[in-house]
């Protein structure tokens, strides 16, 4: 293992996608804006790289984007409004977003594919290994995945991705990993990558979940992936080739996640992640806990 790598600063969050799965809510809105809870989704999201350590944050916009731009600002008027009524506690939630991160922003332009938004934020990222984080992924706070990505990176060089163990029936909704052990018990070399493979297809059941340390040689790969799966251009198919030729932006590592992780923009997995933070909720946890027990009981009686 080296240990002479530049440190990571910088996390890139594509936000520019449809959510053609959320519709209608996402007509006018962001998905990444919907609340889980009392948060946006994608507040989780930037909270958790600043935990990380990255608090300079590129976020990649598309159409429908203005809401994410402005609840990472100052809204003076509200702020105004609730010092005037000495709203200490509501005023220190408004101001805790604009405050997180340096934010910056870039125009994806066209949805042309996760590769595409990737490849946007190549100007503002330089040549320096950076963090992506999907701004519809919500990993639970509890379970910190990306400091573990970075000290892989830091330790291995090249890039990493996370990984998780999902059922066969599963495999077709995710990237797929083909890999190796290594000599640390939670990180695997990656040989290969698929996208979204049918069972009998797939090399592992280790799917590829949304976040990744990443080469700035992925922006060269970037520039010439041909669209693949969908029409769009995937940052999958650049990481395999990434993992193909070791030579070009050294290996490819996963590290393997055990802990809970949502995928906001699905709408089961949006409403478990709802229900699971909630009940760990010290403010709302606990009457939303006997609720939910009762409710489940009256349930189970009816069925
Ligand atoms: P998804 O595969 O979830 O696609 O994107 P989507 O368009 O957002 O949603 P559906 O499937 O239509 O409901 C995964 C991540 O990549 C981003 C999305 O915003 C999401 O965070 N993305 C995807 C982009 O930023 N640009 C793209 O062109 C595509």
């Amino acid at each position: 293992m080296t240990q002479s790598h530049p440190r990571i600063t910088k996390a890139v969050i594509p936000a520019a996608g449809l959510g053609t799965r959320f519709l209608p809510a996402t007509k006018a809105t962001p998905k990444e804006m919907l609340p889980v809870v009392d948060k946006p989704a994608i507040q989780y999201v930037v909270e958790e790289a600043v935990t990380a350590g990255l608090d300079d944050v590129l976020m990649v916009t598309g159409r429908n984007k203005r809401p994410l731009e402005d609840h990472f600002d100052r809204n003076y008027e509200l702020e105004s409004a609730l010092e005037k009524k000495g709203d200490g506690e509501r005023l220190a939630k408004v101001q805790e977003s604009s405050d997180l991160a340096t934010m910056h922003y870039v125009r994806q332009g066209d949805p042309r594919g996760l590769g595409h938004a990737v490849l946007c934020a190549a100007p503002h990222v330089g040549r320096e290994p950076f963090a992506v984080l999907l701004g519809d992924d919500l990993i639970d706070p509890r379970d910190p995945l990306l400091q573990r990505m970075i000290d892989v990176q830091e330790g291995y060089g090249g890039s990493v991705v996370a990984l998780m163990e999902v059922a066969p029936e599963q495999i077709h909704l995710y990237g797929c990993a083909a890999v190796e052990g290594t000599g640390d018990s939670d990180v695997v070399k990656v040989t290969g990558l698929v996208e979204k493979p049918e069972a009998a297809e797939a090399p592992s059941n280790y799917a590829i979940i949304g976040r990744y340390v990443l080469d700035p040689h992925i922006f060269d790969i970037l520039r010439t992936t041909e669209p693949g799966r969908g029409g769009e251009i995937q940052l999958t198919d650049a990481l395999q080739q990434l993992a193909e030729d070791e030579e070009v932006g050294g290996p490819v590592h996963g590290v393997v996640f055990k802990g809970r992780r949502y995928d906001t923009g699905d709408r089961g997995d949006y409403l478990r992640a709802i229900v699971r933070l909630a009940c760990e909720r010290e403010d709302l946890g606990p009457d939303f806990r006997a609720w939910l027990q009762r409710y489940v009981a009256e349930e189970m009686q009816r069925s």
